[in-house]
């Protein structure tokens, strides 16, 4: 054996350790509002940092030594620590900011949710969102959340033909997988002449939908516990979302059946799914492509694999050929892709003619 290539190979698999205590400390530092007190504040040392959050200045010290060492925030040259504009935007700023990240670091898997994984391996079943638990749920809302709701009115509905007009004017929305209610909320806020209805099997994804729609003081919103099979026929939907979470269901096949049959006719399905290529060799082009499969093995294969006979998509097995072959086997006419400048995802406006 070649013992540089030891050394190196090595070395790529202790950068994962790494990128797990790394994790962990961008969890803490989100949790603790660390990075928050850091934004706009200048150069801070560790005791105004401290006195800032109320936290001990010891941890916080070796905390800010660690987030230097990460390149995650700056040292300057008199020992100061700063978090920059363009680092605030990834890691405080979780209003404002399209590229908000810090809220997707939950601090590690429980090890009942591992040992979950290794019996899914055994069985062949996977676990439900339901399963995974209320933290997964939040978790999600707040990764996919940024996007979803400062993107949504701004970049993809007007992407869409004639949608905009028909929400401003009134009608049905159905949020299929809703998760925790950010895009049903983000919709039934910009538009209080539309309805929207969130459906999701996860009573702990729903119980949070409802809560955030409580909270805004929606009253053109509300949230279902049930699957996408379960929608009503001859809904007469005018628009029917599906945010990452198609390649989710165990048969996507039927949810995609029961979504034609809850349209109106001129209605239109927006479906949101993972960029991917079909081809693992052009997927690696994609610098977090092992992350995606993580994900996929960790939750989404997990979801899809939950009921026997689940077609167990993945992450990234809903690329645009079989996109385009699922929709079309469920009666769609028209389908169009679009291409949003959204690095994770890509958007299909899927039409019955
Ligand atoms: C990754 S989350 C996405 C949630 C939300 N749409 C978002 O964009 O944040 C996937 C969601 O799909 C839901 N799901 C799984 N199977 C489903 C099914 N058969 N019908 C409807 N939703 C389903 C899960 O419960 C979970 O909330």
């Amino acid at each position: 054996m070649d013992p540089d290539a030891v050394k190196q190979f090595s070395f790529a698999v202790w950068s994962y350790k790494m990128g797990e205590q790394v994790s962990l400390m961008i969890h803490l530092g989100d949790r603790l509002g660390l990075y928050r007190a850091m934004s706009g504040a200048g150069p801070m040392t560790s005791a105004e940092l401290a006195a800032a959050t109320e936290t001990d200045e010891r941890f916080v010290r070796e905390w800010l030594l660690g987030q230097a060492a990460a390149k995650l925030i700056t040292r300057t040259d008199d020992g100061s620590f700063e978090l920059s504009d363009v680092q605030a935007a990834v890691l405080a700023d979780e209003e404002d900011s399209i590229s908000f990240a810090a809220g997707a670091f939950r601090g590690g898997t429980d090890p009942a949710g591992v040992d979950a994984l290794i019996d899914s391996f055994r069985t062949g079943i996977g676990v439900t969102y339901e399963q995974q638990g209320t933290a997964a749920a939040a978790g999600l809302a707040r990764m996919t959340g940024p996007w979803s709701r400062l993107a949504l009115t701004s970049v993809i509905l007007p992407a869409l033909d004639g949608v905009v007009d028909k929400l401003e004017a009134g009608a049905t929305v159905i949020d299929v997988g809703c998760g925790a209610g950010v895009t049903a909320a983000t919709i039934a806020e910009a538009f209080p002449n539309s309805h929207c209805i969130g459906y999701d099997p996860s009573t702990v994804a729903i119980e949070l939908a409802s809560e955030r729609a409580a909270e805004a003081g929606l009253t053109n919103a509300e949230f279902i516990n049930a699957p996408a099979d379960a929608l009503p026929p001859d809904s007469g939907a005018d628009l029917v979302l599906c945010f990452d979470c198609l390649h989710d269901m165990p048969r996507p096949d039927r949810s995609l059946e029961a979504i034609r049959s809850a349209l109106a006719a001129d209605g239109t399905l927006l479906i949101k799914d993972i960029r991917s290529t079909g081809d693992f060799n052009k997927d690696r082009r994609n610098p977090l492509l092992a992350m995606f499969y993580g994900f996929s093995v960790a939750s989404c294969l997990q979801s899809a694999r939950s009921e026997a006979g689940g077609m167990g998509l993945g992450t990234l097995g809903l690329y645009p050929e079989r996109m385009k072959e699922l929709v079309t086997e469920a009666g769609f006419g028209s389908f169009v892709r679009h291409d949003l400048d959204d690095a994770a995802n890509l958007y299909y406006e899927v039409r019955v003619a």
